[in-house]
């Protein structure tokens, strides 16, 4: 039986990544759509086949047909839109931050157990072929103990203009004014100039973060230790105690077209680092590398090199096949 879908916010994001997606799934039924933008919300709707639409996400919440929902809308706005989902007992997929507050996160899980819904937040970066291969030799070197002492993580995440990957094209557009964003939803004890230079380190670096306990494996067993960042509270470096490790975190943007972020883990023998494609460029996943010694390992271990002397004949053998033939064609 198919899952009855539900959309609230068809911005960019909704309609360039998620929207897509779900609705290409067979499992995916689109059910109901909210769009506090009339006109958009009505091309979104016939684009991509939802069977209702709504102005607020308080209708669509009270729509029993529909079983879980995507969010994706404005830093302010997004966690009060999760939260009244969850409460009345929707599954939620949403974009990051999930909150701005622990308090308002704190807020939205109550209001899951009160409704039944279960959120899921989409950090996409967990769900990469690449991040996921990445993390698999990190648990087994931790647990076989072959790379030695895991000791120091680093995350270099200098953002440039190619975050988008560029794919703007395919999105509707109106005239119509966003909504204005709701209220500060800043933490209370934060000073109200500080909120916009906190927001927007959230925003982006909450990536990294997430990525970093998921690579160490720290739940919630994570500290900061020192914060060394300039005066727009988003360039430089923040250090962590992440499981038991020592975890950096470099933050800047640059104007530089690209996008230069890479997540590098070391063990007392190698590192594994992943190196990141822009957040939505699609089908390409992040880069891994392993450094690792092999020779004086194989020589300790006992397990075989991976380019013998033997196996290396073939190609001695195939050089020679070549220029006997190429010699026979001479003269
Ligand atoms: N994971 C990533 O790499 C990534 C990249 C870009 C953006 N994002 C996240 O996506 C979120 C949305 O960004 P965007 O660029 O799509 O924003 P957007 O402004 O283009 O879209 C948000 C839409 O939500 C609508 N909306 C707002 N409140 C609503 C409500 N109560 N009911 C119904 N509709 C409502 C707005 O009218 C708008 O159309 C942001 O929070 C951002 O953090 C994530």
């Amino acid at each position: 039986m198919a899952v009855r879908f539900g959309y609230v916010g068809c911005g960019f994001v909704a309609q360039g990544v998620h929207i897509p997606n779900f609705v290409g799934l067979p499992e995916v039924e689109p059910v109901a759509l909210a769009e506090i933008r009339p006109q958009l919300g009505e091309k979104v709707q016939w684009k991509w086949g939802f069977r209702k639409l709504y102005r607020s996400h308080l209708e669509l919440a009270e729509d029993s047909e529909v079983e879980a929902v995507g969010v994706s809308a404005a830093f302010s706005e997004q966690s009060v839109i999760a939260r009244d989902l969850l409460r009345a007992g929707k599954h939620v997929f949403m974009e990051k931050p999930m909150a701005l507050s622990l308090a308002e996160g704190e807020e939205m899980l109550a209001a899951g157990q009160e409704g039944g819904g279960r959120l899921m937040v989409a950090y996409m970066k967990r769900y990469d072929a690449g991040a996921q291969l990445a993390k698999k030799y990190i648990d087994e070197f931790r647990a076989d103990d072959s790379m030695g002492t895991l000791f120091y993580a680093r995350n270099h995440g200098f953002c440039g203009r190619q975050w988008d990957a560029g794919f703007r094209g395919r999105i509707e557009t109106t005239d119509e004014p966003r909504p204005e964003p709701g209220p500060s939803r800043s933490p209370d004890w934060m000073p109200e100039k500080h909120c916009g230079a906190y927001v927007w380190y959230l925003q982006q670096y909450t990536h990294n973060v997430n990525l970093l306990r998921w690579f160490l494996d720290a739940g919630d067993n994570a500290r900061v230790t020192a914060v060394d960042l300039g005066p727009d509270g988003y360039t430089g470096v923040v250090v962590f105690e992440i499981n038991g490790v020592r975890a950096i975190i470099e933050s800047a943007n640059t104007s530089h077209f690209g996008w230069d972020m890479n997540t590098q883990v070391f063990f007392e023998n190698g590192w594994v680092k992943t190196t990141s494609p822009p957040l939505l460029l699609d089908n390409v996943a992040e880069a891994v590398e392993v450094y690792r010694g092999h020779f004086i390992e194989c020589v300790k271990s006992g397990e075989p090199f991976r380019s013998t002397g033997e196996d290396t004949l073939t190609d001695i053998r195939l050089f020679e096949d070549m220029f006997r033939l190429w010699i026979k064609f001479q003269s």
